[in-house]
């Protein structure tokens, strides 16, 4: 794979990706929405390939949102049994690659068992690769997880006047994580759908008109490059 237009010394070190498009790539196929989740798993990998090539260091994607409970009960069991399958099937070729995979969102009732176990113990074999960290954001909610941070600030009993923005970073699900430099939504929609709401404030937005299952490393190449070619001001001006 060339990589004609990207800087390999300014890759974005953080990529977040709204992974959509699933369901209508299997509706347009005659297939059942589960084949289009099936089908974009293979384009995740194929998209952690691409991030381990030109070094992104933290790849977050939104497999399970907070929001994704209201979808047919088969899907939903269908998307909670295949994570947890995945998770036994490919954590040990992510261990290999050198890559950290962490997940972010509600422990909640609704989360089997085996399901939270699973993606314990792949957190746990990994935890020390420093490679790529994938973050897999899953029964997450943006709005959920600043809510959360507010109530952890105001359980340590942190006064009002002392509360910062780096105050509420640091009660965040995962404080240690940068934010990220490139947010990458496929399928067309132009919509954060409450992904990462307090990191993305700078974040360059690239949004691609192919559905997930399509996306290859190729296309995350092609969001780079166009991350490359912007500038980032950071709410300044150029001097
Ligand atoms: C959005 O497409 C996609 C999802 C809700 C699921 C994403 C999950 C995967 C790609 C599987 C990867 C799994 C793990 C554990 C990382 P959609 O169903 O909303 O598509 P639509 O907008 O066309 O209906």
């Amino acid at each position: 794979m060339s990589l004609p237009d990207i800087d390999l010394s300014a890759v974005p070190a953080h990529v977040a990706c709204v992974m959509d498009g699933n369901g209508r790539w299997a509706e347009r196929r005659g297939l059942p929405r589960t084949a289009g989740h099936e089908a974009g798993l293979d384009a995740l990998f194929d998209a952690v390939d691409g991030a381990l090539e030109i070094g992104v260091q933290w790849l977050t994607v939104y497999a399970f949102s907070t929001e994704n409970w209201s979808r047919p009960r088969s899907e939903v069991r269908f998307l909670l049994e295949f994570n947890r399958s995945i998770l036994g099937a490919r954590r040990d070729e992510m261990h290999r690659r050198g890559v950290r995979l962490r997940f972010v969102g509600g422990r909640d009732r609704r989360l089997a068992r085996g399901l939270l176990k699973e993606m314990d113990t792949a957190a746990e074999l990994t935890a020390a690769n420093r490679r790529l960290t994938l973050t897999v954001a899953f029964n997450y909610g943006g709005r959920a997880e600043i809510t959360e941070a507010v109530r952890r600030i105001v359980a340590a009993g942190i006064q009002p006047g002392e509360i910062t923005e780096d105050t509420v970073g640091s009660h965040l699900f995962t404080p240690d994580m940068p934010d990220p430099d490139l947010f990458i939504r496929t399928s067309g929609e132009y919509r954060l759908s409450n992904f990462l709401l307090w990191q993305v404030a700078y974040s360059e937005m690239v949004f691609l008109d192919v559905l997930w299952p399509d996306f290859s490393r190729r296309h995350l190449f092609e969001a780079v490059a166009e991350y490359q070619r912007r500038e980032r001001r950071f709410g300044g001006v150029d001097q």
